[in-house]
């Protein structure tokens, strides 16, 4: 924090009443802000407007001319950067609505709590040092370059990438397998974008979304009368997809009774329409995907094993994001500019410790957790810049940092309970070691012993003063810890 704080920072107090602009003052003078006095909202802006820009604004909603929240939409339309603080005596969902709406970085119900606005302002003025310190961003990739919407240069994603060019020439069946949001149907369709097919359909089909009873019908069409409720002949996406690629999504979910038609397709191109007598010839490359151990299911016989050979001819395994955390950063860049061409958001930058935050996070959703994480941080962002205030909670924690919110420390708004940090994973044990060995390096130590001494201490706290204890927790012997806490 320290590194990031700015030096006297200037506060620019807006509020028609002369009491409340002085007690602010006295407030803030408390700190070493600067603190500058406009009586109503036409001289606020004027200041904001002449500069150099206040470094915070506190506004007050209701005065009597120019009210608080136009007031604000001058402000932001002059310094779209500029951090404002909403000042109201009334909290009514409508001013706290409005007030985020026009890019408040926040509000503050009258009469003041001297220490939550301290607060306040104390944790905005780190936002906008934040998002000064983002500066000029270079994102990791041009969206442009990624017209395939598949982002990861890690070696497993490459080999995927290989795999894909390797099977468009042909019309191999190919099974995708991997965990929920890894991007199995992305992989799909890519093989049929570059394939011979590209022009005939690509039709998806979760068949886990379709009940058992109308999956046949949905495959393979009916004729008229075949079924109650069959009023009219229907054809099925096989038929429709004639040429073309079908997607059996979650295939691990398909009735076996199903499967001996799929596998009918696969071995001779023909179909039934149900309830019908006529074989039709279909011409279509299958592509099959699922987040079940296929294997074990045909083991347990749930799965027929000659249709799981069938599919089973080119395997394309999609990694989980945790598995390939160094391309996090580039996902992270090619949501924010997705969104920002599909003009969802206009922030397109990531603070460094926001990023990390998002490299240390395991993803068990993997990238559509991401790719929604990024949407959510994108809307909330205040500046140009995704803080790692931004972040949700749940990522905040999970990386071990603070989950309290801004508007909790501030007490404008419901105290959050903070959740307890979680169990640090992995890599965020080997993000804490680099850091510690930076730190000691530059700053001269010798590592080994500040750290063995460090963790001594810690090892003795979390024992309660217990030294055997905390030698076991060391794994060193007591004669040893003793040494350690002596040096
Ligand atoms: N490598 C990637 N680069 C960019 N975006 C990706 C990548 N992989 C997946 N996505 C995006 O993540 C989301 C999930 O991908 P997709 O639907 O293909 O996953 P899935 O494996 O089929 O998931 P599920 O098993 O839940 O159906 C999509 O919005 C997709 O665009
Ligand atoms: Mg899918």
């Amino acid at each position: 924090m320290s590194e990031t704080a700015i030096k006297n920072p200037t506060i620019l107090v807006i509020d028609d009443d002369a009491e409340i602009r002085y007690s602010l003052s006295r407030v803030l003078s408390t700190r070493q802000y600067a603190v500058i006095e406009a009586p109503n909202g036409e001289q606020g802006i004027a200041i904001v407007k002449k500069g150099p820009p206040p470094d915070l604004v506190f506004l007050d909603v209701r005065m009597s001319g120019m009210s608080g929240i136009e007031a604000l939409q001058h402000i932001r339309s002059a310094n779209p950067k500029q951090l404002v603080v909403l000042m109201t005596a009334f909290g009514t969902a409508q001013t706290a609505i409005e007030a985020m709406k026009y890019g408040a970085f926040d509000y503050v119900m009258k009469p003041f709590d001297p220490a939550k606005v301290l607060a306040l302002a104390e944790n905005a003025l780190k936002a906008h040092a934040d998002l000064r310190a983002v500066g000029d961003y270079k994102p990791t990739i041009n969206i442009d370059d990624y017209r395939e919407g598949m982002v990861g240069s890690s070696p497993v994603m490459q080999d995927v990438f290989k795999t894909i060019g390797q099977v468009t020439a042909s019309d191999v069946t190919v099974m995708i397998t991997g965990e929920s949001g890894t991007g199995k149907e992305l992989v799909a369709r890519s093989i049929w974008k570059h394939s011979h097919r590209a022009n005939k359909p690509f039709i998806a089909v979760n068949c886990a979304a379709i009940p058992d009873n109308l999956i046949e019908s949905e495959l393979f069409g009916h004729e008229k009368g075949s079924f109650t409720g069959a009023t009219t002949q229907r054809i099925g996406k096989f038929e429709l997809c004639d040429g073309g690629t079908i997607f059996l999504d979650e295939i691990g979910d398909m009735a076996l009774q199903t499967q001996t038609k799929i596998l009918r397709v696969l071995q001779v191109g023909e179909i039934q329409r149900v309830g019908g007598s006529e074989t039709l010839k279909v011409d279509v490359r299958i592509i099959a995907a699922t987040n079940k151990d296929l294997e074990a299911m045909v083991k347990e016989k749930a799965f027929r094993e000659d249709l799981y050979y069938r599919l089973n001819v080119v395997r394309i395994k999609m990694p989980p994001l945790r598995s390939r955390s160094d391309d996090v950063p580039q996902i992270v860049d090619y949501c924010l500019q997705s969104l920002v061409k599909q003009k969802k958001s206009r922030v397109s930058k990531v603070s460094p410790e926001a990023m990390a935050v998002l490299t240390r996070y395991q993803w068990p959703g993997n990238v559509r957790e991401l790719e929604n994480v990024m949407y959510r941080s994108a809307v909330i962002a205040q500046g140009d810049a995704i803080l790692v205030k931004d972040l949700p909670a749940e990522i905040r924690s999970a990386a071990g940092e603070p989950t309290a919110p801004i508007e909790a420390a501030a007490g404008a708004s419901n105290p959050g309970v903070p959740a307890p940090p979680a169990a640090p994973a992995a890599n965020s044990i080997t993000t804490a070691i680099d850091a510690i060995f930076a730190a000691l390096r530059s700053s001269g130590q010798p590592v080994l012993p500040r750290v063995e001494r460090e963790l001594a201490g810690r090892a003795l706290q979390a024992e309660g003063g217990d030294e055997g204890r905390a030698a076991k927790l060391l794994g060193v012997t007591k004669a040893a810890f003793q040494k350690l806490i002596a040096s």
